[in-house]
């Protein structure tokens, strides 16, 4: 069976069909390499949506791992949970904010920031406080994380809405000035840093710099969903670093534990006390083995300096698409940082994902016309280049022959 064979949803019948799904299924994997159940093997520049950080089956964490699940899988936030403390000093160090709460999923970390942002209103007597979303954002797709979510298409069928939320359009300092003009109510700004459902559109430093001021200026909490583009993604552990910047809640997800379910919100001093016991909690989150995962995670990434890696190898990664793509009619923009590329082309391009599967090539197309890059932050120069090597003969190619709609 090859990817371009549309016959999934006939290979698992009792599944709910949440997803299209390529008809291939993963059997294992070893760094940046998988495997499926025909013994095909794939290049893996999707990383599980920017998650297996250390690729698959690292050979120090797969050990840990084990160790923990031979020890303690779960116990309950009834009690101290050791690992909890370890990890949050961890994120606290690398993140210069103070505290951090610990769930399973980026958009469990997103309702949480939101739940800040809200009480953080009603501490000081604002009984509707408002949040500022924005366009192409996506935060999940729960209630609240898909009404904060700047996408109609996630929104549609699931109304009403969550309400407080004031939208307005990444990196335009007027229109954030504006509501902050009209809008008493507003309590906290969000928004990610780069846009990553949204198309990988990166907001400004500059424009970075002028939220935290009129944050300051107004006494709003500045909440940068990282779940996507943290945890060294683009280089630093965190993509609002690059701004020189100090969020007051900052949700995490994805990469923080090489796929072990698992989230975080970590917040500076102004957040940090605004959840009382009773406030906020789940049953999973901060669990022994999560925490594991992310502490290893962490720890792995410190030794085998990854940060640089994603640097060096995101730069390598994007100057050799800039090359092969350039004069490329149809090619519209190559974005992004580190290991978090999108390209743009001028028209909907969906079924790239299954040429380029068939071609031994794992990646993931987003906002319908960006061809999106989110590989293991260990890859290797020989690997961005075999990237490269797949996916520019097929862009070109599709491009030669789709017409524009
Ligand atoms: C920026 C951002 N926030 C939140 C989420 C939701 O995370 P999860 O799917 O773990 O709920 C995602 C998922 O893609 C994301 O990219």
């Amino acid at each position: 069976m090859t990817a371009s064979q549309p016959n999934a949803a006939a290979a698992e019948p009792h599944v709910m069909k949440t997803y299209t799904r390529l008809p291939i299924a993963l059997s294992h994997g070893r760094g940046c390499r998988v495997w499926d159940t025909d013994g095909r093997e794939y290049l893996d520049a999707l990383a599980g949506i920017a998650v297996n950080t250390l690729g698959h089956a690292h050979p120090k964490l797969v050990p840990a791992l084990q160790e923990q699940i031979g020890r303690l899988i779960h116990s309950s936030n009834y009690y101290l949970v050791p690992g909890q403390e370890q990890l949050a000093a961890k994120l606290v160090e690398l993140s210069g904010l103070t505290n951090a709460f610990f769930c399973s999923t980026g958009l469990e970390a997103n309702e949480a920031a939101l739940k800040i942002a809200r009480k953080y209103g009603h501490d000081k007597g604002i009984e509707r406080p408002e949040i500022v979303v924005y366009e192409k954002a996506f935060h999940g797709r729960s209630i609240a994380t898909l009404s904060a979510t700047g996408n109609a298409k996630v929104q549609a069928g699931f109304g009403p809405l969550v309400e407080g939320f004031v939208r307005v359009p990444l990196n335009d300092v007027a229109a954030l000035e504006e509501v902050a003009r009209t809008r008493p109510h507003v309590t906290a700004v969000f928004l990610e840093v780069i846009q990553g459902e949204g198309g990988i559109n990166p907001a400004t430093i500059d424009y970075l710099r002028a939220v935290r001021r009129i944050c300051d200026e107004r006494g709003w909490l500045l909440m940068l969903d990282e779940v996507q583009c943290g945890m060294g993604r683009t280089g630093k552990w965190f993509a609002h670093q690059w701004a020189g910047i100090l969020p007051d809640v900052m949700p995490l997800a994805k990469g923080l534990g090489s796929g072990v379910p698992i989230g975080a919100v970590v917040c500076g001093p102004k957040a940090a006390g605004v959840f009382g016991p009773g406030n906020h909690g789940t049953t999973f989150g901060g669990n022994p083995l999560a925490m594991r995962a992310g502490v290893e995670t962490l720890r792995i990434m410190e030794e085998e300096r990854l940060l640089d890696n994603a640097a060096t190898i995101g730069a390598a990664l994007k100057a050799a698409l800039e090359r092969e793509l350039a004069g490329v009619s149809g090619v519209v923009q190559i974005r992004g940082q580190g290991l978090m590329l999108g390209i743009e082309l001028d028209r909907p391009c969906g079924e790239l994902l299954a040429r380029s599967a068939d071609a031994g090539l794992l990646l993931s197309v987003t906002a319908d016309r960006v061809i999106r890059l989110v590989p293991a932050l260990i890859l290797t120069h020989d690997e961005a280049m075999r990237i490269v090597a797949i996916l520019c003969p097929l862009i070109k190619a599709f491009l030669a022959e789709a017409p524009v709609s």
